[in-house]
């Protein structure tokens, strides 16, 4: 059975402060759940949120990671210096790192590899702009993203990866897929890894839907047999949102 998560990505939000009293006010109000949950909390903050949730029940991601090991690249973090703070999963390839940062399906390919030469987990972001859905080609920018980032990987490094299909258009937009649109995606996406691959490989992965959960849409989204959870930005930044987020699923 592939397993549920609700995992917030705080973006660049939240100082030292303020993650400490949202971290504060979120392990007071956790629900109890069968899902797992996990906050990726900026890097200046990562260090001090994994300390602080070490014997909780919330887990902690990275938000981006360097493919290198270590060396002359400035501003940049490796796995080992995630590892070394205990955050053993990294979220590689969200849109705004594509778009703003210029991180190609090339790129991503060797970051993904990299974590997971690390004994890491993925979770591999990816989805279609605006335009690209009303030319009509989001099965081919996702069918392309997750080759060119993912198809490579030998069949047992899949179950260290999560999944987080985020149609563009949606994130932070207000706008988000109708759970149709979602169900819709997510049964392509593991039709393609069954061709790819085969379809335990494709019935096991965990895929997140991201863009625009929030407490009065993630019931209907969550209730789509291929989604899993999601991977939610704005309002995972609000105790009770997230909290309501979690009860959803
Ligand atoms: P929003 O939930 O703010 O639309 O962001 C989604 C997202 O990008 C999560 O990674």
């Amino acid at each position: 059975m592939r397993s549920k998560i609700v995992a917030g990505n705080w973006k660049m939000n939240k100082n030292l402060n303020e993650t400490k009293a949202l971290l504060e006010e979120l392990s007071g109000k956790l629900p109890k759940t069968e899902a797992e949950v996990i906050v990726a909390p900026t890097f200046v903050n990562l260090a001090d949120t994994a300390r602080t949730l070490e014997s909780s029940e919330i887990k902690v991601a990275a938000q981006n990671m360097h493919f290198a090991k270590s060396g002359a690249y400035t501003g940049e973090i490796s796995a080992d210096m995630l590892l070394n703070i205990n955050v053993d999963t990294v979220i590689i390839g969200h849109s705004e790192r594509r778009a703003y940062f210029g991180e190609t399906d090339d790129l991503l390919a060797k970051k993904v590899k990299a974590a997971l030469e690390n004994n890491m987990r993925v979770i591999f972001c990816f989805g279609e702009e605006l335009e690209e859905r009303k030319a009509g080609n989001h099965f081919k920018v996702v069918e392309s993203q997750l080759k060119n980032g993912l198809f490579d990987l030998p069949a047992d490094a899949w179950q260290h990866i999560v999944l987080a299909y985020e149609p563009v258009w949606a994130i932070g937009t207000g706008e988000t897929a109708s759970p149709e649109q979602a169900q819709e995606m997510h049964a392509f996406i593991r039709k393609t890894i069954t061709e790819a691959y085969n379809t335990s490989i494709a019935d096991e992965v965990s895929i997140l839907y991201g863009g625009s959960v929030k407490p009065s849409n993630a019931n209907e989204i969550f209730s789509k047999p291929d989604v899993d959870g999601g991977l939610i930005g704005g309002a995972a930044l609000k105790a009770d949102d997230f909290v309501a987020i979690i009860e959803a699923i």
